[in-house]
């Protein structure tokens, strides 16, 4: 190949590549490679700018007459680290081609996966100690007794609601991730969505003395959505203002039609679920939509929650378009408001 259909090949590269010569002296660098080491890579040893042990190794080999080799490298900048793999290949001519791919978001969408996995099988073992725990004491001589039978019968029937509980939201978490890209259109009245969702949480609202305030213009606009999901979204956000804020006793439910709002293309309606409970501090906002956080952990579990919930709001509001606003300070109740586009 000729020099300059060489240069247009090593310019056009969106990755980084380096040209090696057999000593280990850079002969040619990708422009993604001279923003990652700087011009000064040029005509350098390679050996003094790859100092990793594992990719030192690796450069010898390949150096010595190795034809192929990769190694895992790790590059610091400031405070980032990115994670590379790095291939090298020797062509017949002696040069070699060190070649990096970055793998940092890979490896952290493994490393989710992994705490995922964890958070999980750590969710469904508690429960299910708790249930052989009892089987065992059942099957023993505390089984004949009816009371305590009775009483054992309770607390195993609520463990095994948690955990159809948590593979419920598990499973509408992976369904909802599923379609995350297929924005749904039809059209959908979000007073309507309103009151089916206050119709079923009605018994929880009077059970908790919490006075509702519902105020929705009946005149606004339907908006392209999925209506059962738009449900799910409303239902754990009320479902939260009656659980953690009831000590307000109050529950503000309301809906406007924003003509403009900044990072929307047109109008949006904001509906907004508004408690007066104990709040939550303003350090642990950013985290409640991560899957499995909950301020309070044993309080969300007696409560029946699995910490998904907010999670699977978000993931609806994306798909929508939308977007999950939460303010709140201690001791002044907590507002949730869902921002949906209505074009
Ligand atoms: N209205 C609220 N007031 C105070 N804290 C809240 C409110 N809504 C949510 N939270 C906090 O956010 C956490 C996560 O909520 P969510 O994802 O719905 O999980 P769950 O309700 O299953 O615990 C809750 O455990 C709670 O600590
Ligand atoms: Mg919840």
């Amino acid at each position: 190949m000729q020099d300059t259909a060489l240069s247009a090949l090593i310019t056009a590269l969106p990755q980084p590549v380096l040209v090696v010569d057999a000593e280990g002296f850079v002969q040619a660098a990708s422009p993604a490679a001279l923003d990652l080491f700087g011009q000064r890579i040029l005509g350098a040893q390679i050996r003094a700018h790859l100092r990793q042990p594992e990719v030192s190794a690796m450069l010898e080999r390949v150096l010595a007459g190795k034809l192929e080799d990769s190694a895992g490298f790790i590059l610091h900048s400031g405070s980032r680290e990115t994670l590379w793999s790095l291939i090298a290949r020797r062509s017949e001519t002696g040069l070699i081609v060190l070649s990096f791919n970055d793998v940092s978001d890979l490896e952290a969408a493994e490393a989710q996966r992994r705490d995922f996995v964890a958070n999980v099988s750590h969710e469904l073992r508690s429960p299910l100690t708790v249930l052989s725990g009892f089987v065992e004491t059942l099957q023993g001589p505390a089984g004949e007794d009816a009371e305590t039978r009775r009483e054992f019968l309770e607390i195993m029937a609520g463990q095994a609601a948690r955990m159809s509980g948590l593979v419920a939201d598990l499973l509408s978490l992976s369904r909802v991730e599923a379609v995350e890209k297929i924005r749904p259109r039809t059209p959908v009245s979000i007073d309507m969505v309103l009151k089916a969702t206050l119709a079923a949480l009605r018994p929880q609202i009077d059970a908790a003395s919490i006075r509702l305030n519902y105020d929705v213009p009946e005149d606004l606009p339907d908006i392209p959505g999925d209506h059962d999901q738009l449900v799910q979204v409303f239902q754990n956000l009320i479902e939260n203002g009656v659980k953690y804020g009831a000590s307000g006793g109050r529950l503000d439910v309301s809906a406007i039609l924003q003509p403009a709002l900044p990072g929307f293309d047109g109008p949006a309606i904001r509906v907004s679920i508004r408690d007066y409970g104990e709040g939550i501090d303003p350090i642990f906002i950013p985290r409640l939509t991560e899957r499995f956080y909950r301020v309070d952990k044993a309080r969300s579990r007696d409560s029946g929650g699995t910490g998904l919930g907010l999670a699977i709001v978000k993931h609806i509001l994306s798909r929508h378009r939308g977007r999950l606003i939460i303010r709140s300070a201690p001791g002044e109740g907590a507002r949730f408001e869902a921002v949906l586009p209505c074009n």
